[in-house]
Parts: structure tokens; sequence; C-alpha cells
């Protein structure tokens, strides 16, 4: 079984994929680590994160540094969101992707384009929504939890900047599959979330083994 989890920045995806991850008991692979990985590496190797040619060659990083706390900064976020529209980048890391969805008893993968690109014939699709301030709040809290100081005004203008790039992009933009359920957490606690997913899940796997007889 297969689960896609897209959605925007701080729209709670992470935490629901996740939990989902517990509740089925599947293999989880947070594809924006990849994205941030690539990003980290151009950081670090001082290169150009606007060429796609730059970009590229950072694709080939090692897999320990996807454990790095640092690939979490909002620093390293911004740059994942400007190297993750060059086509090529993509290209790289889609291999890897697919065959994490396609392993033997299936898997769970949040991201931007799981639903759409990474894998359309997922048996259950998750579209996780939440208001550009509701977003600002939570990662202006979680900054806050870690010692960070922004102003909220700046956290905001940073989520709507990130959601015009990852929407704008001509390659796997930031959308809804048509197929997926809409799961809004703006006035949701993690828990009702988390429920409200799995009922979803529910629902579709349901309706899928019915079209199945
Ligand atoms: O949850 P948050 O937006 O803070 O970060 P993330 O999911 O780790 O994604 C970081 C950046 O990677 C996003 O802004 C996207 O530009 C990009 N990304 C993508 O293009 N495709 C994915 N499947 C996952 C992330």
């Amino acid at each position: 079984m297969i689960i896609a989890v897209d959605g925007p920045a701080a729209s709670g995806k992470g935490t629901i994929a996740r939990a989902l991850a517990r509740h089925y008991q599947l293999p989880h692979l947070d594809t924006g680590l990849l994205y941030r990985a690539v990003a980290a590496t151009v950081l670090r190797e001082e290169l150009n994160p606007e060429k796609e040619a730059d970009a590229v060659a950072a694709t080939g990083f090692d897999d320990l540094l996807l454990a790095d706390e640092w690939l979490r900064s909002d620093e390293v976020g911004k740059v994942a969101s400007v190297v993750s529209a060059h086509p090529l980048v993509r290209a790289a890391l889609l291999q890897r992707q697919k065959r994490f969805a396609q392993q033997p008893g299936g898997a769970i993968l949040d991201g931007r384009d799981i639903g759409t690109v990474i894998a359309p014939d997922a048996d259950a699709k998750l579209f996780v929504k939440a208001t550009p301030t509701i977003r600002a709040q939570r990662r202006h809290a979680e900054l806050r939890r870690n010692g960070i100081m922004a102003s909220l005004d700046r956290v905001l203008a940073d989520i709507r900047a990130r959601d015009d790039r990852d929407s704008r992009r001509a390659e796997a933009p930031l959308v809804a599959a048509p197929d997926a359920a809409l799961l809004d957490t703006s006035f949701l606690s993690i828990e009702a979330a988390v429920e409200k997913a799995i009922q979803m899940v529910e629902t579709q796997l349901a309706k899928k083994a019915a079209g199945a007889n």
C-alpha cells in the first residue's frame, strides 16, 4: 500500500505522514529532506543554487547528510525551494523516490509532488493545507522553541515566497492531485488532524476495494 501526503510548508504534512507511518506500520520518506540535502551541499560548497548545473552537481550528496539537523533550518529550506525548481535536479532524485514508493509491503512519502509525479497510482492521497497565517504562526513557534528569534511578519513573508515559488514552477508544481482528499488543518489539533487523516485514508482504501470487486 502506498500513501501519498502532499502540501505546503508547515501545513502539518510531515507530522501526519509520520503518524500514518506508525499507524499502518509502513516505512516513511520525507522527500523534502532530499531537496534540503541538495541545498545544504550547494551552500557548503559555495555553489550557485540558481544555476541548474551547480544544483545538479550537488545531488550526489552523501546519505549521512540526511541526518544532519542543519538540513531542517530555514536557511536550507529557502535554498531547497530554489534548487527544487530545476527539472534536472528533480530528475536526479526521481528514481530514488519511486524505488522507495514501490518497495514490497508499501510506503508513505510526503512532499509536494508525491500524488502527482512520484506515485500517481498511490492507494491513498492526502493534500494537507492550512492558511498562510496559521502556518506562519506554527513555524514561528517552532523557531522560538529552537531559540531562533524571527518576527512573525518575516516568517509569513518567507512562507508566502516559498508557496509562490513552489506553486509557479513549471516542473512538478505544488498542486493537489485531482484524486487527493483535502485536509485543512487550520483549526485542528495534531491529534484531531491525525484522526481525520486516518479516516480519509480508510475511506479511500474502502472505495478502492469496492471498485476492485
Ligand atoms: O515542510 P517544509 O516546506 O518546511 O519543507 P520541506 O517539505 O522539507 O521542503 C523543502 C523544499 O523542498 C520545498 O519548499 C520544495 O520547494 C521542495 N520540495 C519539492 O519540490 N518536492 C518535494 N517532493 C519535497 C520538497
